[in-house]
């Protein structure tokens, strides 16, 4: 006689993983962003834009919701630590985050909470795999934009804990990228959340093609002006978003360092490839949400779930 088994209509064919890296996204950090959703957190008020790509940030919300991490790791590119790779053990970061070239869109009042334990042990194992590493622990050091930016656009309710990790590799002053150390981090990251059993998601907080405009109109929103730089740089992201949409992970390996050279991206800053390697390079597609431009530059929302 057969077996019949009943699921309950909807219930999920998979088990819902306990520990380890649940999720990874690319979450840029365009100020224009969070300056666009007027958050009581920011002092600018704006009058709205860039809706398409909040709209997909309004996706990863609700799919971060759904998979309910303990901490959010997030790798950004404008805390640029020129000796090493640093890891904010700060307990209660506090502050106010101003975004030196848009102080009239970004001046925002931060307080959110560090999973020490967590960013001790990614300090330890980046340390023992051979990184010239360091626990940050001045409270005084003002959270950068980058940071900030990707984490309130990915959860304005600061609810979960964060471990934010520097940028070593600096995405404007040199002309090749140093991308395998990024390797090494994102490695040494996924034996640090295996290890404290954490339920993660990681962000990798970057912008794709970078060339921009050095001109702002009146209106800093003014969406009639917005967008890309020029038919080069858009060519180019769609070239590498088409490779992410069709997957699997390991082709990015060659197709994000052709990206830089063909676009200024700034994954050069290595956020993305931490992210990637943290993940194990999984055979899976990127789920593109959103692409749009923020003063000319590419900026996409994707999501990997390994
Ligand atoms: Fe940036």
């Amino acid at each position: 006689m057969a077996r019949v088994f009943h699921a309950t209509a909807g219930s999920s064919r998979t088990v819902r993983k306990r520990g380890g890296i649940v999720a990874g996204y690319l979450a840029p950090h365009p100020p224009h962003l969070v300056y666009a959703e007027n958050p009581p957190q920011n002092e600018p008020r704006s009058t709205g834009g860039w809706e398409v790509l909040r709209w997909g940030y309004e996706e990863l919300r609700r799919r971060l919701a759904v998979h309910k991490p303990d901490v959010l790791v997030v790798h950004a590119p404008h805390w640029i630590t020129m000796v090493g790779h640093h890891v904010n053990c700060v307990p209660n970061p506090r502050g106010i985050s101003v975004e030196p070239i848009f102080p009239h869109l970004f001046r925002y009042h931060y307080d959110f909470a560090t999973d020490v334990d967590l960013a001790e042990a990614i300090v330890a194992e980046a340390a023992d795999a051979g990184l010239v590493t360091s626990a940050m622990r001045d409270p005084g050091v003002r959270v950068d934009y980058a940071t900030i930016g990707a984490l309130h656009l990915a959860n304005p309710a600061w609810d979960i804990p964060v471990v934010s990790l520097s940028a070593n590799n600096n995405p404007y002053f040199y002309s090749d990228a140093a991308l395998d150390e990024m390797e090494t981090l994102g490695a040494a990251t996924a034996r640090a959340i295996e290890r404290t059993g954490r339920r993660a998601v990681l962000l990798a907080s970057n912008s794709l093609s970078h060339l921009h405009w050095d001109r702002e109109p009146d209106l800093p929103e003014d969406m009639g002006v917005e967008r890309p730089f020029d038919h080069h740089q858009y060519a180019g992201d769609m070239e590498l978003l088409q490779v992410v949409r069709e997957g699997p992970t390991e082709r990015l390996r060659a197709a994000v360092p052709k990206h830089i050279a063909a676009t200024q991206a700034e994954t050069k800053a290595g956020s993305l490839t931490w992210l990637l390697a943290a993940m194990g390079w999984p055979a899976i597609a990127g789920d593109v949400l959103a692409y749009g431009t923020v003063i000319a530059t590419g900026n996409a929302v994707v999501e990997w779930v390994p």
